[in-house]
């Protein structure tokens, strides 16, 4: 057995490729290795949407050449493949930049890695996959032969929204929603092999399309495949939360009451010149008819802080937001340019300082939120889906359908099992409960 170590960076969208490439890879003789250390291939998965991505993958890579020495001294042969989206943005850079790698592979490109490897093994050279061939990958990819508890699924990829700041819409290229039949069946393999829970996974997964198929009817078949228990989905935008999606959260048992719906920013101005498209006030009239259709919908979202020309008054909109929302986690970052954007450009970008000042006092007002939002659970019996052993003996991990992780005493056989678990006290980041 070969050993393959795969690397991944950034969002969850890249962990399910990460688990893909893996599955694509095994019938060439690949099994995982949890170190590049003596590995055969390594594969660094990266994402290009926090600030010197690039910088980071050119000095792993620098890592990596001392380790491919070794193996090649010991007779050995390290391949080193970049995937992801740095390699869908700088692959002809890297392919010159580091010799070391002998693959570039963009992120619609991957069910062309084992022939790409078929070719290095060959001719060696410097074979680039990065371009952008609709969602043929899909097709091409061979089904997975084991699955955790939750599992991640992706529906749709790519972007057509231009947030001003973002790079996904060049990395990912544009919105494509697989074929809703295909998504369905890749749903009950999951479950067959013992998946209770799916995370549907797309840059603006609430913007699928599959024929006709919008996302919550996609829910509605998938709800009926028994053995499946939950429905989750990543990440939405506020354009594209629809009516009957918002009623799903209703009408579908099995659409559990958390979602991520980022903002970005509570002000008007700030939002127009992130080109979003919507104003803070639609946002609240997103959240009051979600609550409207699920009282107990928790609320996440991603925000940045100091986007060009933001002013205190535009960083208090914000904060007020988050006061009227109220949310149960959230992330938040400054603002920070990204080559080739819009925003980039701006004249007028923000101190450094004001930036670290106003991320400070949102993730104090986040963080509150988090525990507040915790706390309200304590003395509340919920289900929780069991999903691993826990660290200390006898103990499992499962989750609240608001995505909190909870410690409880139980046996092991309640893996990919739902219990009634009252919850009983909040350590920093996960509750504590028992079995009813
Ligand atoms: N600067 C700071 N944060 C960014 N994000 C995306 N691009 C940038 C950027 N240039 C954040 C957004 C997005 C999340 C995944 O990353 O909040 O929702
Ligand atoms: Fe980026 Fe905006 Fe598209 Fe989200 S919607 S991926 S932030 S461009």
């Amino acid at each position: 057995m070969k050993k393959l170590f795969v690397k991944t960076y950034g969002c969850q969208m890249n962990a399910y490729d990460s688990a893909r490439m893996a599955d694509l890879l095994a019938p060439l003789g690949y099994g995982p290795s949890d170190t590049p250390d003596g590995a055969d291939m390594v594969i660094l998965n990266t994402c290009h949407i926090r600030e010197k991505a690039a910088e980071k993958v050119y000095s792993e890579i620098g890592r990596l050449r001392t380790l491919k020495a070794q193996k090649a001294e010991s007779g050995g042969q390290m391949l080193l493949a970049v995937a992801g989206c740095v390699a869908q943005a700088e692959g002809e850079e890297i392919v010159a930049r580091a010799p070391a790698v002998d693959l570039v592979v963009g992120p619609q490109s991957y069910h062309r890695l084992p022939e790409m490897i078929a070719r290095f093994a060959r001719d060696g050279g410097h074979p680039l996959a990065a371009d952008f061939p609709a969602l043929e990958k899909f097709d091409a990819l061979v089904e997975t032969k084991e699955t955790g508890i939750s599992a991640f699924l992706t529906v749709q990829e790519g972007c057509d929204k231009f947030c001003t700041f973002c790079v996904v819409p060049y990395t990912r290229g544009p919105e494509h929603s697989r074929d809703p039949e295909a998504v369905l069946a890749e749903a009950r393999h999951l479950v067959d092999l013992g998946a209770r829970e799916l995370v549907l996974l797309g840059q603006n997964v609430n913007a699928y399309d599959g024929g006709g198929w919008t996302l919550a009817r996609l829910c509605e078949g998938l709800a009926r495949i028994d053995g499946l228990e939950r429905i989750r989905y990543t990440t939405s935008h506020p354009r594209d939360m629809s009516d009957d999606l918002i009623a799903a959260h209703r009408d579908n048992d099995k659409l559990m009451p958390y979602l991520h719906l980022p903002v970005q920013s509570g002000s008007d101005a700030v939002l127009e010149a992130m080109n979003r498209k919507h104003a803070a006030d639609d946002y609240r009239r997103i959240i009051e008819r979600l609550r409207a259709a699920r009282p107990d919908m928790a609320l996440t979202s991603d925000f940045i802080v100091g986007f060009p020309g933001e002013s205190d008054a535009d960083f208090e909109a914000t904060m007020q937001l988050v006061r009227d929302v109220g949310f149960a986690t959230a992330f938040s970052f400054k603002y920070s340019k990204r080559p080739g954007t819009p925003a980039a450009a701006l004249r007028k970008q923000v101190a450094e300082d004001v930036k670290s000042a106003r991320l400070e006092a949102l993730q104090a007002l986040l963080t509150r939120q988090q525990h507040e939002f915790d706390d309200s659970q304590i003395g509340r019996t919920l289900p929780v889906l069991f999903e691993k052993p826990g660290r200390d003996e006898g103990q499992l991990v499962g989750r609240t359908p608001y995505l909190q992780p909870v410690h409880v005493q139980m046996p092991a056989e309640m893996i990919g099992r739902i219990a009634d678990i009252r919850i009983e006290r909040r350590t920093a980041n996960s509750l504590h409960g028992s079995p009813i």
